[in-house]
């Protein structure tokens, strides 16, 4: 009854709104359509847009409604292969999108509680990242690490340097400067994020055009630019001075949990750090609250703190970072 409901009100609506962006956004479809009982307006869920901009550029959308509904599990598996046989390129957040707005709109509700089918669960974040990280075979690891290597010389050296640490050819032109890739340690969520959409207000490009298995080299290939000595431990100690002065002066902008959101953020291009999928190193921490990352909003703050405020600082921005699951399988 609901689904029906999902199906029909837009349909109703739709006339009184025609000159609306939902019309806008599906006008592709709308060309080559054959059978108007519902394609016309998808049915509205959370993760529709990205579908539309991912999903019916090869074929219309009513390949997903010939099919009976799916368990969300199947509609994974579908939607990896569309990237892997078919060469559709995604990023793993609009899969998250993609395969939740699936199963909103023609799935199976799973069986358990309902937080189980919200996409995005820690669950199905963790299937679906594992399409753009390296595989743990030292074999393929070696292969993703040789293209890596070919595709960063020809795309990333320009700004980033030929060994990732900012000082491309391009960089004293650039501001904000392209990063130091070798002072932080990046997660493949901020990574596939970063690939595929840039950094908004910043000369980083987005690197769409790239197939899937090429992002994902570049992932394996940036993350070993962090070297192994660089990824000091982080440190609980003096922690609860840290939470103080974060609470104090960074909350505002990185969000009390470190994650980027604030009210704050929403008003900032480029968007304050998330540093729940980045941990930059403890001496790189001392700097940017130093100098500040000139072309950001991010201030310096070189007279503020006492040197074991400061330190204290730069140990506990360090530990709101989410540490990979790979090692624990
Ligand atoms: C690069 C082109 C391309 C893109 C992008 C693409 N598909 Fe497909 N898709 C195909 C091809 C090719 C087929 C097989 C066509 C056939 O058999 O007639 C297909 C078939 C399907 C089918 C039918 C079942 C099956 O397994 O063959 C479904 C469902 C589907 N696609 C869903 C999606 C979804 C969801 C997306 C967005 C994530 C998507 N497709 C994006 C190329 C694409
Ligand atoms: C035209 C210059 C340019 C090119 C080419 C470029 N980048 Fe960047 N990149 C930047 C700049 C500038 C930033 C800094 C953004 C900021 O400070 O927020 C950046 C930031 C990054 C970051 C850090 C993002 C973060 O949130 O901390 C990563 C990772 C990255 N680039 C990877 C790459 C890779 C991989 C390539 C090649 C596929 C590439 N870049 C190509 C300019 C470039
Ligand atoms: C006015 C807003 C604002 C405040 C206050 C602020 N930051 Fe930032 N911070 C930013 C922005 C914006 C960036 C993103 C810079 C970029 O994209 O290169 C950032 C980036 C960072 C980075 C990552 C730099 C990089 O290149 O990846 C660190 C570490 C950091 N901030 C620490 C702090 C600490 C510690 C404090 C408090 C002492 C603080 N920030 C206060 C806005 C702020």
């Amino acid at each position: 009854m609901k689904t029906f409901f999902r199906f029909l009100l837009p349909l109703l609506v739709l006339p009184l709104f025609a000159t609306s962006v939902r019309c806008a956004d599906v006008a592709s479809s709308l060309h080559s359509i054959t059978l108007p009982n519902f394609e016309p307006e998808l049915p509205v869920a959370p993760g529709r847009k990205a579908f539309v901009a991912a999903c019916v550029s090869c074929h219309s959308a009513r390949y997903v409604f010939m099919q009976p509904k799916f368990p969300q599990k199947q509609w994974e598996e579908t939607v990896g292969k569309m990237i892997k046989v078919y060469g559709a390129h995604l990023s793993t957040n609009q899969l998250h999108e993609i395969v939740g707005y699936l199963v909103a709109v023609n799935g199976v509700a799973p069986k358990e509680s309902a937080v189980n089918s919200t996409p995005g669960t820690v669950q199905a974040r963790d299937e679906l990242a594992a399409m753009f990280t390296a595989p743990q075979n030292p074999e393929a690891v070696r292969a993703n690490l040789k293209r890596g290597a070919e595709l960063f010389a020809q795309n990333c050296a320009g700004c980033h340097g030929a060994s990732g640490k900012g000082d491309g050819i391009a960089s004293p032109v650039l501001l904000p400067r392209p990063a130091n890739l070798a002072v932080t340690q990046f997660s493949v969520e901020l990574l596939s994020d970063v690939l595929w959409n840039g950094v908004p207000g910043t000369a980083m490009p987005s690197w769409r055009d790239l197939a899937a298995n090429d992002l994902n080299s570049l992932v394996t290939y940036v993350q070993s630019l962090h070297p192994a000595n660089g990824r000091n431990i982080a440190s609980a100690e003096n922690s609860a001075r840290g939470k103080f002065l974060f609470a104090q002066v960074c909350a505002a902008c990185h969000g009390p949990l470190g994650d980027g959101k604030s009210a704050t953020a929403a008003t900032l291009t480029p968007p304050p750090t998330n540093l729940t999928r980045e941990q930059p190193d403890a001496a790189y921490v001392m700097q940017v609250m130093r100098d500040g990352v000139p072309g950001t909003a991010m201030p310096a703050m070189q007279n503020q703190f006492s040197e074991p405020d400061r330190a204290a600082l730069a140990n506990y921005v360090r530990l709101f970072f989410i540490q990979p699951k790979s090692t624990d399988k």
